[in-house]
């Protein structure tokens, strides 16, 4: 692969010579444009102290080589398909690519290695099934990956080997229907973690055994049933937890035990009917827990003496309560259609 090649829409073989000639004219009278009005054509540069900064955009030319300082790229909204292999060649001292808005449907597995002292890679809105095996075995100083809005439907353990410094993973607006075993028992640093709008109907529940400092949990827009004893034990750090628009129909007394800094909970727009005793009372008080709130909208809950502990939970935390009047009961008849917080207050 020796350059950058856009989207193709047609089959090449169907050109005949005289409209490629023509075309090829067409190409070399832009590029002269191009270099009679050369801020139109070309990527933004700029030179810091720290190293310089290319910035591309259509329709500047991407060029074939970076300035061998640059610390940071972007090349975004072009289209492309594959990148050269060699793209990064000599760029010993990148920290920041940004690639969002192409159409990739692949990477070379050697693709990263120049650059090991990556810390930023965002690939938003790409058309990526998948990533080779080994893809960040250079990658030791990554904190950041953004993988929003490709084309996942499953992951390997192999694909995340040697993200040693991983913070922030962001896997949202994919496919994935599963995860598998292990596939973060190394990225041990995670500390966000985004599975948010997938296709997600049940979690491994080894997950978070690795990560176990994360502080943001995004599972929002899943189809997940069951949240499960384990899963969230223990996150001592845990502060926002999203996992609302889901088919929840069930939470084990203990899911959230673990949650000592939980400050958010977002558990609307699921099947909920009651919740366990012993749910809430782990959660404890708004003076220390749940500062940022709280959301249980949205459920079909059913307001009879096996909601007796979310009740007392519920008044007592009312002032940290979002979306109160959409929150209410589905039954039974007598209470059918009043909100929670009066059916909690009555009992
Ligand atoms: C380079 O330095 C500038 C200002 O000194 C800073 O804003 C920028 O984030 C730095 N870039 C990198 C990649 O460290
Ligand atoms: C990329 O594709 C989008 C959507 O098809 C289109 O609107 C845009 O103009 C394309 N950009 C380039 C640089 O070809
Ligand atoms: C995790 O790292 C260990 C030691 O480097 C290695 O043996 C193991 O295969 C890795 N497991 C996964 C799932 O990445
Ligand atoms: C509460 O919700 C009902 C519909 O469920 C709506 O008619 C009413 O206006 C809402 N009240 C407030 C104060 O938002």
């Amino acid at each position: 692969m020796s350059s950058w090649r856009p989207q193709r829409k047609h089959s090449p073989g169907g050109l005949d010579p005289q409209l490629s000639r023509t075309l090829l004219l067409l190409l070399l009278s832009t590029a002269s444009t191009q270099e009679v009005a050369p801020n139109r054509a070309a990527c933004v540069v700029s030179h810091a102290v720290n190293g310089t900064s290319v910035s591309c955009h259509p329709p500047a030319q991407i060029p074939r080589r970076f300035p061998a300082d640059t610390v940071s790229l972007v090349v975004e909204f072009f289209n492309v398909t594959r990148l050269p292999d060699d793209t990064l060649r000599g760029l010993a001292r990148l920290q920041e690519l940004h690639l969002s808005s192409n159409q990739l449907e692949s990477l070379s597995p050697n693709f990263l290695l120049p650059a090991p002292l990556l810390q930023v890679l965002d690939l938003t809105r790409n058309r990526l099934a998948r990533l080779p095996r080994g893809l960040f075995q250079a990658s030791g100083a990554l904190h950041t990956l953004v993988l929003k809005q490709n084309q996942l439907e499953a992951l390997e353990p192999s694909w995340l080997l040697g993200l040693k410094a991983l913070r922030h993973l962001d896997l949202s607006e994919n496919r994935l229907q599963t995860l598998p075993p292990g596939l973060l028992a190394n990225v041990t640093s995670l500390r966000i973690l985004d599975l948010s709008n997938n296709q997600l109907k049940t979690l491994p529940p080894d997950l978070l055994k690795g990560p176990l400092r994360l502080e943001r949990l995004h599972l929002e827009g899943n189809r997940l049933q069951v949240l499960g004893e384990g899963l969230l034990a223990p996150q001592p750090d845990l502060r926002y937890l999203f996992l609302n628009d889901n088919k929840l129909a069930a939470v084990a007394a203990g899911a959230l035990r673990g949650l000592r800094q939980l400050g958010f909970l977002d558990l609307s727009n699921n099947l909920l009917t009651g919740t366990p005793k012993g749910l809430w009372t782990s959660l404890g008080q708004p003076a220390r827990d749940m500062k940022d709130g709280f959301d249980i909208s949205g459920n079909p809950w059913i307001c009879d003496g096996n909601l007796e502990d979310l009740y007392g939970w519920l008044v007592a935390n009312k002032d940290k309560m979002f979306s109160r009047n959409a929150t209410r009961c589905a039954g039974p008849e007598a209470w059918k259609g009043q909100t929670l917080l009066v059916a909690a207050e009555s009992h």
